[in-house]
């Protein structure tokens, strides 16, 4: 079995999507509760596919970027057009919430409803497209380049077990990987814990190297 960028995290967005649409159908949105609830199931939601966007631009796209310059440039035009609807699906929302109608915040959660399945049905093309992209990767990267990226992603947001295997690995990896890995974790983290990997690469790579690292970037 190979390592897999997409499959999992996809399974769990679909599983999501499905899940926060059928609550947008069934919910009496006239009443608050029922509301307030389908709220924070899509505030927590927008979350998650705002972090998985940021993800597969920092560290999925540069590995296409760098066998081909214009290979993850659907994929990027996608994501660009699937924010614009993520921000329409935002407004309907903050709209409801200011709404004192019940019969009016009703009339626009069937409005929501739609817009939001017509949402997933673009999202769907999306990652299904990015999935057949997976024998292009398994073909141009090993699994153990696949599973650094995994591993940089993870130490970017906050896991100090990936962050520690990460640091102590670096050395050994390729320079022009060091670099894509090195801009990705940048471009992903915050900058607290961006300024941690810094710290503890300057300590774990050899004179130098660090400086080597951080010079040939500019
Ligand atoms: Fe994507």
């Amino acid at each position: 079995m190979r390592v897999d960028l997409y499959t999992n995290p996809h399974k769990e967005q679909r599983e999501w999507l499905y899940q926060v649409a059928i609550q947008a159908g069934k919910a009496d949105i006239a009443h608050k509760e029922a509301f307030d609830e389908l709220f924070s199931n899509f505030t927590e939601l927008l979350k998650d596919l705002h972090q998985h966007v940021r993800a597969e631009e920092a560290f999925v796209h540069p590995l296409y970027l760098a066998k081909n310059l214009f290979m993850a440039d659907p994929l990027h035009a996608d994501h660009e057009i699937l924010e614009l609807s993520l921000q329409d699906l935002s407004l309907q929302m903050q709209k409801m919430k200011r709404e004192d109608s019940g019969e009016k915040r009703a009339e626009l959660g069937l409005f929501f409803y739609r817009s939001f399945n017509r949402f997933i049905s673009q999202y769907l093309e999306h990652i299904d497209a990015e999935e057949r992209m997976l024998p292009f990767l398994w073909e141009a990267y090993s699994d153990e380049q696949l599973m650094l990226c995994i591993l940089t992603y993870k130490a970017s947001i906050g896991s100090d077990e990936g962050l520690i295997k990460i640091v102590s690995a670096f050395e050994s990896i390729d320079k022009s990987s060091q670099q894509r890995l090195f801009k990705g974790f940048k471009q992903n983290a915050s900058s607290e814990r961006f300024g941690q990997f810094c710290t503890q690469l300057k300590v774990a790579l050899p004179p130098n190297g660090y400086q080597d690292l951080t010079s040939s970037l500019l």
